[in-house]
C-alpha cells in the first residue's frame, strides 16, 4: 500500500492535509468521539455553544482553563513533525486544521489554517476583539473587556456559530486545487471541514484518509491508511525523501 501511494502522489506538487484530534491524540490529547473521547465525559452542547457560555461562563471557563492545563505538557508527536516534512516536500502546501491545540505550530508547519481557533487565544464575546490573557482565567471572575465590558471568552469556533468566512473561503480554495488531499485523524462529521475532501476528490485530488477507523468519507478516498498518524506519516515521508535521493 505505501508503494503504491508513494507512486501516485510522488508525481504531484500541490498537497493539502486536513487534520482533526486523531493527530495530536498520541500527544496525549484526548479526541472528541470515540471511546476514550473527550464527550464522553462532557456533552458539548453543555460546554462548547455560546448559550453554554452565557448561561454557565464559570463551568465553560473551567473546562477550558482544564483543556489548557491538559496541553501545557504537551508535545506535537512524529505525526506532526512528518506533516511539516511533507510542507518541505511538496511545491505547494496547505494544512487545515481543526485543531485549536496550537501543536502543528510548535512543529514548525508553516502554512496552517486554524479553521476553529486557538485554545490559547482569548477574545470579547460581544466586540470580539482579541485578548493575549497570560495566565488562566478565574472562572468566578471572568475579566471584562477594556472596550466595550464584554466578557472575555475562548478564541474557538463553538458549535452552532459561523466561521471566518475567509478562512472557509481560503480552505475550500486550497482543497479545489490541490492536486493530493489527506484527510488526518477526524471523524469527518463536522462541516464545513468535513466536506473538504469530498471537494477536493471532485475536482480531480487523489484523496488519502488516514485514520484508525473509518469515517464518512472513507468511501470516497482513493487510499485509507488503518494506521495510527504518528507511525504511518514517518514512514511516508521516508520513502518520500528515498525517491528524492534516488533523483
Ligand atoms: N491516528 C489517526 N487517527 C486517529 C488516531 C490516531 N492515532 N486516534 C484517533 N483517531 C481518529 C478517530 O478514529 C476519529 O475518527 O481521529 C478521529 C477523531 O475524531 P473527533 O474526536 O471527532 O475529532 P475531530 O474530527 O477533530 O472533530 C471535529 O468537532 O467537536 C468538534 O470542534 C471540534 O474540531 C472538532 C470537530
Amino acid at each position: 500500500m505505501l508503494e503504491k501511494l508513494v507512486k501516485t502522489i510522488s508525481p504531484y506538487h500541490r498537497c493539502v492535509v486536513l487534520t482533526g484530534a486523531g493527530i495530536s491524540a498520541e500527544s496525549g490529547v484526548p479526541t472528541f468521539r470515540g471511546k476514550e473521547g473527550l464527550w464522553g465525559k462532557f456533552k458539548p452542547e453543555e460546554l462548547a455553544t455560546m448559550s453554554a457560555f452565557m448561561a454557565n461562563p464559570e463551568v465553560v471557563w473551567e473546562w477550558y482553563n482544564w483543556r489548557r492545563e491538559l496541553m501545557e505538557n504537551v508535545e506535537p508527536n512524529p505525526g506532526h513533525w512528518a506533516i511539516s516534512e511533507m510542507e518541505k516536500w511538496f511545491d505547494e502546501f496547505t494544512l487545515i486544521t481543526q485543531n485549536v491545540d496550537g501543536l502543528h505550530r510548535l512543529a514548525r508547519t508553516r502554512h496552517i489554517i486554524e479553521l476553529h481557533g486557538n485554545i490559547y487565544r482569548n477574545k470579547c464575546a460581544d466586540c470580539n476583539q482579541s485578548f493575549e490573557i497570560k495566565d488562566d482565567i478565574d472562572p468566578n471572575n471572568i475579566p471584562r473587556c477594556d472596550k466595550c465590558e464584554g466578557k472575555i471568552r475562548p478564541d474557538v469556533v463553538w458549535f452552532g456559530e459561523m466561521l471566518d468566512s475567509r478562512i472557509i473561503d481560503e480552505a475550500f480554495y486550497q482543497s479545489e486545487h490541490a492536486d493530493v488531499f489527506f484527510s488526518v485523524g477526524t471523524s469527518a462529521v463536522v462541516h464545513p471541514a468535513a466536506s473538504l475532501p469530498l471537494v477536493a476528490k471532485n475536482h480531480g485530488a487523489v484523496v488519502v484518509e488516514v485514520n484508525i477507523e473509518e469515517t464518512p468519507i472513507t468511501y470516497l478516498a482513493d487510499f485509507h491508511i488503518p494506521s495510527k498518524s504518528g507511525e504511518f506519516l514517518p514512514e511516508l515521508i521516508k520513502e518520500l525523501k528515498k525517491i528524492d535521493s534516488e533523483g
